[in-house]
């Protein structure tokens, strides 16, 4: 008996070792690299949420490394410290900007929205990286959105209609959204009330699948609502990447990732595709699109209905709307 549960065990982990080998050879041969070398970007602005850790922490470090004047956009105040002390004295720019923002709270997003119109003249990049995914245990924003809805869709949302006229003061300027291939399995029709804000939803990990449709469909709408203004709006996938994202509520289930998330994309592999979408030179007139390894990608077919786009932006306005802040901004 004792000998059979051997076998298993070892088949079990030869074949989780050897599924790792496989994926990690196919995300090493698929990544490529965004040439920059030559990119200087002195004098200009980047704003990117969620600068505090995984991917954000990475194209912050980056930017600031070419000489931007970076807005980290952060939740959590005291990683948020650290990670900005840490590029400042790495890049020797202190043009490193710390500010506290919740994308799941829309109180939050004001008051953040309103010190940046406060203190900035232009943004040059902004990049909607933060992200949340829940995997079992369902949540709720403070303002009574299902919490991966709020934090990945209208939170960003919000955001960018806030900081539009900041935007659009002098062209050119991009919007970056990360999304994730994932969107792919989504079943998300932003006709379907229930899914503007799928509270009862049976599984919160499959939101975020949801969650990243949505930042398709709102840059496809976005991009064409901005034609002729100057402001570029392009979505990416960044590749999957060893990143706190794949924490979750339930311990066995960390366990058994913490191996697995060894064979995934590196940081700085997962960020190329970011760095490409927000600094190439090829793309400076290029909306309305989707990356995925540095060059065009293929969405699901879905985030390209034209009524989708058009229907969630009119919710997302009305849901983001609706709440009475009590703010007099
Ligand atoms: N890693 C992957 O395999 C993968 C694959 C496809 C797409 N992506 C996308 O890549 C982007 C970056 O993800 P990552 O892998 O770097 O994940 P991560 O390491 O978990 O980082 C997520 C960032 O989002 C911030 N965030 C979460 N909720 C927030 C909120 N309510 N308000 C403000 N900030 C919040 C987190 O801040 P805290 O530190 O406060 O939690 C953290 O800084 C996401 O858009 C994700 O969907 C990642």
């Amino acid at each position: 008996m004792k000998m059979i549960w051997l076998i298993i065990l070892s088949a079990w982990f030869i074949g989780y070792i050897l599924i790792g080998f496989l994926v990690r050879c196919w995300t090493k041969f698929t990544n490529r690299h965004f040439e920059s070398n030559n990119i200087n970007l002195k004098g200009k602005t980047v704003l990117i949420t969620g600068a505090n850790n995984g991917l954000g922490k990475g194209v912050a470090r980056f930017m600031a490394n070419k000489g931007a004047r970076v807005i980290m956009a952060c939740r959590n105040m005291k990683t948020g410290k650290a990670v900005q002390d840490e590029i400042i004295r790495e890049s020797g720019n202190d043009q490193i900007i710390l500010l506290n923002v919740d994308l799941s709270s829309f109180r939050s997003i004001h008051e953040f929205c309103s010190k940046v119109i406060a203190t900035e003249t232009k943004i040059d990049i902004l990049i909607h990286n933060a992200a949340y995914a829940g995997f079992i245990k369902k949540a709720v924003s403070a303002d009574g959105i299902e919490l991966t809805m709020a934090t990945n869709h209208y939170g960003p949302f919000l955001m960018t209609t806030l900081l539009m006229d900041l935007l659009k003061k002098s062209a050119p300027r991009r919007i970056v959204v990360v999304t994730s291939k994932c969107h792919s399995v989504s079943y998300f029709t932003p006709q379907n009330e229930k899914h503007l804000n799928p509270i009862d939803c049976w599984l919160p990990l499959y939101q975020y699948s949801n969650s990243k449709l949505a930042n398709l469909l709102f840059t496809f709408e976005l991009a064409r609502r901005l034609e002729g203004t100057g402001i570029t709006v392009n979505a990416l996938h960044p590749g999957t990447a060893n990143s706190e994202i794949w924490q979750t509520e339930s311990r066995i289930m960390n366990l058994s990732l913490y191996i697995f998330r060894k064979f995934l994309r590196s940081v700085n592999e997962s960020i190329q595709t970011t760095l490409y979408v927000s600094l190439s030179k090829e793309l400076e007139n290029v909306t309305g699109k989707y990356f995925r390894n540095c060059k065009l990608g293929k969405t699901h077919k879905i985030a390209q209905n034209t009524s989708s786009q058009k229907i969630l932006w009119k919710e997302s306005e009305k849901i983001v709307n609706q709440i009475n802040l009590g703010l007099t901004l």
